[in-house]
């Protein structure tokens, strides 16, 4: 990181060519139009004193420090608002300007505690900076007048604190809310003296603050502080990493004293977030050094035995004997692995490697099956491979956004203010979604249209959408001629004309009015740049793929693919699970999405490894679950996932395991699924590893070790001695040397070593000898498989109905301040803002059925029933009731059912029939009294 990258400019770069030429104290300049003076003259080294601006910000203009002067002009303009000129000759520094910043810093300090030395901040202040950059050395006007010395503190926030006392109202953390978070929950109170930061309510926490860190950031006093700077002071150090949470892949320097982290803040130049975060990169790290971190390896002969813990060797060992024997006496078939999307590529690819080369079979298989498998089925058949096609900056020039099966301000924050940003500036929004999410409505958002289709009924919609652009010829011919099979699409647009997917002949089965989803149609189809992007509502159905290629179908039909501000794009749900499919996690793929069966590929392995491969595919999840319980499938070897909690069908997925001879997990903590485990070797948290994610853009970022491993080994290592113990030695000496062998034996990685990365910072794959800086857009003069292929997606509806028993769908989700099952977040702070799942529920449903708010409910399906508590709210429509599966207590999966994706068997979370009943208790009440957070009552969005 060079001194340049972390500097600020004072105001945003503006695009274009350097075209305007200009003279700042001497030395010339040239710059684009729009150009602030104070940017240009940061360019050239030169630091003009400021205070209300920051480059990541509009600039302002409230502080006055910024004045300079300009030959031929009267007055000291603020150089954070104007523009350069061409010819311009720019002063800095004059004695009139330093006597005038001199008195501008007067009046700040003059109402200011004079506690620099004891502040927190001390150090890291811009306005004690400022003090000493304008040579202030005495305050005339002394300290006795009328200030805010006394005013109250907010600490609210679990993660952060507001000292009203120490605030000089530069604004800069209101419009941080505004411009890069999206929320508006600050606005500044009052006039003149009495002018003040204030939260939408009461304080930060009551409000509609996110805690996305961002004022926080933007702040250049103490008055928006981490409490953690606040206790263990300034940091002193810092490494550049990669946010472990969700598939946007912020990139954070990790800021040390010592050895211990004091805080995360978002880089700048991170590709994905360009210095933008949200409450769980940015504050939930602490599960880190979580005291039930379990450090030490530990096993067991009976999952009703008591843990034994061992050293590493004999863990080792042990385990290696067992799978040795299991495989002895039931077949080199009976043992698979799981991979993690929480892991690096690195410890991803060693997994597959040990199952296919140590193991002997391609029994492997990862969480994706449960997510985004019908993305790399779907775009594979369509595109011609399996990832999506934009980088996040392409939304900056999309004029027409489709949101469908996402839920980007909960689950994709940091790229959701990215869009809502390009929203506020005007393109149009269409959400389909059977939820009432927080991006159909929020401050200056407004969607054109939400199409609030029934759960289960995407590809009848997605398949309307598609016959309004055929029948009404909306069809860009000249994309499709040139770069599409003109045969599939000749055969997909008779079947796509057919009246029975007119929006007319489907809105019974939808609920979504034709004439919306008419005029939906056309402005996807003629409002300009028009991009889709969805999420697990898309793909956690029986017709997942189906859908996946409908999106797919219409970015085709309309010409919306291969280029910026267009595109479709999944959002990923965890941080690696692009990389955990790109390293060949899927029982009939090698990495890089290369069949097992391709003769070549597996040679080319072979070779690279030295053992013959299976050319036959392996068991995937559920098909591991189910040899469990037959009898067949015996050990099985579970990386970094919590499988009893986040698979479907809760009863299933135990049963299998309590069957397997052998459970290893591989965890932080012990988990649900380490329940029935022999073996539980301890992971590494993300501050640990080594390696790199890749984000739902294909961006590979590096995650730079901050501490060392804790339980005293990298991932990567463990599972190489796992597999040299079995009779296949395993041996790298770093984890740049498994990017290498991935490097060297996947096409698309042909490019990336770590030295690239460090000096890039970031790359998108395809990287290689044709694209050595990355690919940001796909597809763009050909579509990877050549000509992009239309498919018939026949609308089949799922076998989960409602019937009078279970007359409700149930469809489930994620929130923002938790993440998946919440073995992280539920150990944080963050639990101030969800400490428990609940179960929303339309008026009208819990009218019917005497729930109260707040009110225990049992929910039940035909696979199993749990209790939580009811949220009131028409956020769902009738019908359908709405929960997440962040808490194990409340187990959600309980009620999931075995259904999934006919392609990929990604299971049918978002579409279970249920009912849901009021708990009476025996005394006849309805449940316990309610504890939850005010907040919850309300109706509105907020972090929760
Ligand atoms: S932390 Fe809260 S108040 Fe601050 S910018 Fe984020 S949402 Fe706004
Ligand atoms: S809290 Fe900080 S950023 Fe906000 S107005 Fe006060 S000093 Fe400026
Ligand atoms: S948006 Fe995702 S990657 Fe970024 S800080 Fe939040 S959880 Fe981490
Ligand atoms: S920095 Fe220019 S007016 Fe404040």
């Amino acid at each position: 990181m060079t001194l340049l990258e972390d500097h600020d400019l004072g105001t945003p770069a503006q695009p274009g060519p350097a075209t305007v030429g200009l003279e700042i104290d001497g030395l010339a300049v040239s710059v684009p139009e729009g150009t602030s003076i104070m940017h240009a003259a940061g360019l050239v080294g030169i630091d003009v004193p400021k205070l209300c601006a920051t480059d990541s910000l509009a600039a302002f203009g409230s502080c006055r420090l910024c004045l300079v002067e300009i030959d031929g002009r009267r007055g000291t303009p603020a150089s954070c608002t104007m523009p350069v000129e061409a010819g311009m000759k720019v002063s800095t520094q004059t004695p009139r300007l330093e006597k005038l910043r001199r008195g501008v810093m007067e009046l700040y300090i003059s109402d200011h505690p004079l506690d620099c030395l004891t502040c927190a901040a001390n150090g890291d202040c811009e306005l004690q900076d400022m003090a000493g950059a304008v040579g202030l050395r005495e305050v005339r006007y002394g300290y006795a007048g009328e200030n805010h010395l006394d005013a109250s503190k907010d600490e609210s926030n679990p993660y952060f604190a507001f000292d009203a006392s120490k605030c000089i109202v530069c604004s800069r953390c209101v419009r941080a809310c505004e411009e890069i978070q999206g929320t508006f929950a600050l606005t500044i109170a009052g006039r003149g003296f009495d002018s003040r930061v204030a939260p939408g309510n009461s304080n930060f926490l009551g409000s509609e603050c996110v805690s996305c860190g961002a004022c926080v950031q933007a702040c250049p006093t103490a008055t928006l502080e981490e409490k953690t700077v606040i206790t263990l002071g300034v940091p002193r150090r810092s490494v550049l990493t990669t946010c472990a949470y969700c598939g946007v892949g912020c990139s954070f320097k990790a800021e040390l004293r010592g050895d211990e982290v004091v805080r995360m803040v978002p880089y700048k130049q991170g590709g994905a977030n360009e210095g933008h975060s949200c409450v769980k990169g940015r504050f939930a790290w602490g599960y880190a050094t979580h005291k039930e971190r379990v450090l030490t390896p530990m096993v067991r002969e009976a999952i009703t035995d008591p843990w034994r813990v061992v050293g590493w060797e004999e863990a080792i060992s042990y385990t290696a004997d067992r799978l040795k024997s299991i495989q002895a006496r039931h077949g080199i078939a009976a043992i698979g692995g799981i991979t993690s999307s929480r892991c690096t590529n690195e410890e991803v690819f060693v997994v597959q490697k040990m199952v296919r080369a140590a193991f002997g079979n391609n029994n492997v298989d990862t969480c994706a099956r449960v997510c985004h498998s019908p993305t790399g089925f779907g775009l594979k058949q369509t595109f011609g491979t399996s990832a999506g096609t934009q980088d996040f900056r392409s939304v900056d020039e999309s004029d027409v956004i489709v949101v469908i099966g996402a839920n980007p301000t909960e689950a994709h924050p940091v790229f959701a203010s990215r869009m809502k940003r390009r929203l506020r500036q005007g393109a149009k929004l269409i959400v389909i979604d059977p939820r009432r999410t927080e991006i159909v409505r929020s401050p200056h958002v407004e969607a054109d249209y939400h199409l609030q289709l029934q759960p289960g009924t995407n590809v009848a919609v997605v398949n309307a959408l598609a016959h309004v652009v055929v029948t009404e010829d909306l069809v860009d011919h000249r994309f499709v001629a040139e770069r599409c099979e003109p045969e599939d699409f000749d055969t997909w647009a008779a079947f796509i004309s057919a009246q029975e997917y007119s929006p007319e002949a489907t809105e019974a089965v939808t609920g979504v009015p034709a004439a919306d989803l008419r005029a939906a149609a056309r402005l996807y189809a003629t409002g300009g740049n028009a991009a889709i992007y969805y999420g697990l509502g898309v793909t956690e159905h029986s017709q997942g793929s189906t859908m996946v290629m409908g999106l797919a179908n219409l970015s085709m039909a309309t010409g919306n693919i291969g280029r910026r501000g267009v595109g479709v794009n999944p959002l990923r749900g965890q941080n690696n699970v692009q990389g955990s499919c790109d390293m060949g996690s899927f029982p009939h793929e090698l990495p890089g999405y290369r069949h097992v069966s391709d003769d070549a590929v597996r040679h080319l392995f072979e070779e690279t490894w030295g053992r013959p491969l299976d050319k036959e595919p392996g068991l995937r999840i559920p098909n591991m679950f189910d040899g469990a319980v037959e009898g067949t499938f015996k050990a099985l070897y579970v990386q970094g996932e919590d499988i009893a909690q986040s698979d479907p069908n809760t009863h299933h997925v135990q049963a299998a395991l309590a069957h397997l001879e052998l459970c290893i997990v591989q965890d932080l903590f012990l988990n649900e699924t380490a329940k029935f485990a022999h073996v539980f070797l301890p992971g590494t948290s993300f501050l640990e590893k080594d390696g790199t994610f890749t984000n739902a853009e294909r961006r590979i970022n590096r995650v730079r070790p901050v501490m060392a491993p804790r339980n005293g080994k990298q991932e990567w290592q463990v599972v190489c001695e796992l597999a040299t113990a079995m009779g296949y030695p395993m041996h790298y000496r770093a984890s740049s040397e498994i990017m290498d062998e991935i490097a060297s034996t996947t096409p698309t990685f042909a490019g990336v070593s770590f030295a690239k990365l460090d000096a890039l910072g970031s790359v998108q794959w395809p990287c290689n000898e044709a694209a050595p800086l990355g690919t940001p857009i796909m597809h763009i003069d050909k579509f990877v498989r050549g000509k992009g292929r239309f498919v018939e997606t026949p609308f089949i509806p799922t076998d989960e109905r409602t019937n009078r028993r279970y007359p409700l769908i149930l469809t489930t989700g994620r929130i923002l301040s938790q993440y998946n099952v919440g073995a992280q977040t539920r150990r944080t702070e963050n639990v101030a803002w969800h400490p428990e799942d609940l179960l929303e529920i339309h008026p009208y449903d819990a009218d019917e059925r005497g729930v109260a708010e707040g009110g225990w409910v049992t929910l039940a399906s035909r696979s199993g029933e749990t209790e939580l508590r009811a949220h009131i709210t028409n956020r769902v429509p009738q019908g359908v009731v709405y929960t997440t599966f962040h808490h194990p207590v409340t187990g959600a999966n309980v009620v999931t059912t075995e259904y999934s994706d006919w392609a990929t068997n990604c299971p049918e979370y978002k579409v279970t029939a249920v009912q849901v009943r009021a708990r009476v208790h025996v005394g006849g009440s309805a449940g316990p009294p309610s504890v939850l957070p005010d907040r919850v009552d309300a109706d509105v969005p907020a972090l929760r």
